[in-house]
């Protein structure tokens, strides 16, 4: 029997001290919460993708009253990103919830769902997709989404 630990790097700043270019996408995010439909959970949640041509898309999750056809902030904005730029490969996503008046003062991390939708670009366009996860006390930032998915399921398991 082999017992074998799996470890996930996790960068860890306070905002201040985050690049410009971080703190703008950031800032994207968090603008989202204010368009975030969640009237069922009223935890509100925004994310921004900077594509490698530059371009920001931004989106908040989506609810509904049969809850499960809601979409989490990272899909919405993942899709959105996708659908409109098939060719270009994502650079980063930030995220950030708020919750009860404020932002997190820790940061939200993806769901296991979103975990995989993610991964799926990456792995689609070859290319590590940079992760920083917003909170007020500590902002994450984690280098690919293989670190948060240890494990993964992926194209290259159909093929055995
Ligand atoms: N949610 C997101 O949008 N992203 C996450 O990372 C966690 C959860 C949404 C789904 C649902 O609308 C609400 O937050 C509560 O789970």
């Amino acid at each position: 029997m082999i017992k074998k630990t799996i470890e996930t790097n996790v960068s860890i700043y306070s905002f201040d001290e985050l690049p410009e270019s971080y703190k703008k996408l950031i800032d994207k995010a968090k603008e989202q919460v204010n368009k975030a439909y969640a009237p069922y959970s009223e935890f509100r949640v925004g994310a921004a993708i900077e594509l490698e041509n530059g371009e920001i898309f931004a989106a908040s999750n989506q609810e509904n009253s049969a809850y499960p056809s809601g979409l989490c902030a990272e899909r919405v904005a993942m899709f959105y990103a996708n659908a409109q730029h098939p060719n270009v490969a994502v650079k980063t996503i930030a995220i950030a919830a708020f919750a009860n008046g404020k932002f997190m003062a820790e940061p939200v991390t993806p769901c296991g769902s979103c975990r995989q939708v993610l991964l799926e670009t990456e792995i689609r366009f070859e290319k590590k997709i940079n992760i920083l996860l917003y909170g007020t006390k500590h902002v994450f930032q984690i280098e690919d989404v293989k670190q948060l998915l240890p494990l993964c399921f992926e194209k290259s398991s159909l093929n055995g």
